[in-house]
């Protein structure tokens, strides 16, 4: 008997293997929903992760970092080498949903959904794997920590190598504010590079009732807060994206007291590079002139964070194709880019990649609210769509 050859992966085999695993994708998301860990601090999920994956035939498990999971499957031919991407990171939020699987981390909660994102993989790799002797090339999958918090765990993934060698990259995210059924992919620039600033305002303190002999940094940082807002509206082609949002405003503390300093800090969304670099010039040039002015002095920091995410628009025409013959194309949402944030940019670098937005919401059963609100659920049935997306996905990856 001649063994079967990599052209023999069944699409058909896959998905139905998947429908079989819906329940095990969801038991493993409760569990991961139950003990939530914040970014970097994600020990037991590694742990949960590795011993999942320690059960399964044929992959090679490494530890890149003390907590993200590689776990690579080869096929029995060489060929293509995809990798399939997985945040395993929680929040620090108080879980106020009142599910069975409730966090049991005081502290933390998955409220973004990335538990999903995670059981997702592990039922990918339970069905690849089972089929890995009509495998032709690589499925490498990256458990990947911290997402949700600057530098981020996959620039420290990339540089521990985990995309050496892949061709393609994939990645999902559940999406809340999408139908649960339907899905969406976005061609080119997707999702905004989330920069952020602080600036503190010092000018000179005193008595309340005698403010021409103090500086006062809440009446500047006022000023600031207002041209702040200028920096969108008149110096950035309105056709160009981007969003400054100042999040903080701390000073004083008393009724009768002009204090010190005042501080400011906020994000900057943008996709455009050039635009990205003119940004934090044209703000520091309006706070030196508003302090200066005022005879108060500033101290301006800006920290870049992730890279905006930008689909192959080429991978994503054809991954598109692929969920509208697993979904129809009623199934497809269009889809405009989101000026949240996402690491996945990191893999992107190296590698053709695209992140897939799979519908996660439900209104008549008031699965309703936004990411990271202490209140945020999924409707567990876009587990099973996550899964059946990505199956084919790399099947079509791996064989075409
Ligand atoms: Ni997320």
């Amino acid at each position: 008997m001649t063994a079967p050859t990599a052209a023999q992966l069944s699409l058909d085999t896959l998905q139905h293997d998947a429908a079989a695993l819906r329940d095990q994708v969801i038991a493993w998301r409760r569990h991961l929903h139950q003990h939530p860990e914040v970014s970097f601090s994600e020990h037991g999920t590694a742990q949960y992760i590795h011993d999942v994956l320690s059960a399964l035939p044929h992959l090679s498990i490494t530890r890149p970092t003390a907590t993200s999971v590689v776990a690579r499957l080869a096929g029995r031919d060489a060929g293509r080498v995809i990798a399939v991407r997985a945040d395993i990171d929680a929040l620090p939020i108080e879980e106020e949903a009142d599910v069975p699987w409730r966090s049991k981390n005081r502290g933390a909660m998955h409220a973004c959904g990335h538990d999903g994102h995670t059981a997702i993989a592990l039922g990918l790799a339970t069905l690849l794997s089972a089929h890995r002797d009509q495998l032709a090339g690589e499925v490498r999958f990256i458990f990947q920590h911290a997402e949700e918090l600057s530098p981020g765990g996959a620039e420290q993934l990339v540089n521990a190598g985990v995309m050496d060698g892949v061709h393609e990259v994939i990645g999902l995210h559940l999406w809340a504010s999408m139908p649960t059924g339907r899905m969406g992919l976005i061609s080119g620039p997707a999702m905004a590079a989330p920069d952020t600033f602080q600036c503190t305002i010092t000018g000179r303190g005193g008595h309340a009732a005698i403010p021409h002999d103090t500086i006062d940094p809440i009446a500047i940082g006022a000023q600031v807060v207002t041209a702040l807002q200028q920096v969108v509206s008149r110096m950035v082609d309105p056709l160009d994206p981007c969003v400054v949002s100042i999040t903080q405003f701390i000073a004083g503390t008393a009724f009768n007291v002009i204090p010190n300093s005042a501080y400011l800090s906020g994000t900057v969304r943008t996709f455009n590079a050039e635009l990205r670099k003119q940004i934090p010039q044209r703000m520091e040039q309006l706070i030196r002139g508003i302090t200066e002015g005022f005879g108060a002095t500033y101290e301006f920091t800006y920290e870049l964070g992730y890279r905006p995410v930008v689909n192959d628009p080429a991978l994503t025409a054809r991954l598109t194709d692929v969920a509208a013959r697993t979904f129809g194309t009623e199934a497809i949402e269009p889809m405009r880019p989101s000026m949240g944030g996402e690491d996945f940019s990191a893999y992107q670098q190296r590698a053709p990649g695209v992140f897939a937005f799979i519908g996660a919401g439900n209104v008549s059963e008031g699965i309703v609210f936004a990411h990271h609100h202490p209140r945020f659920s999924i409707d567990e049935r876009s587990l099973d769509i996550g899964l059946r997306y990505m199956v084919a996905a790399t099947h079509d990856l791996l064989t075409a």
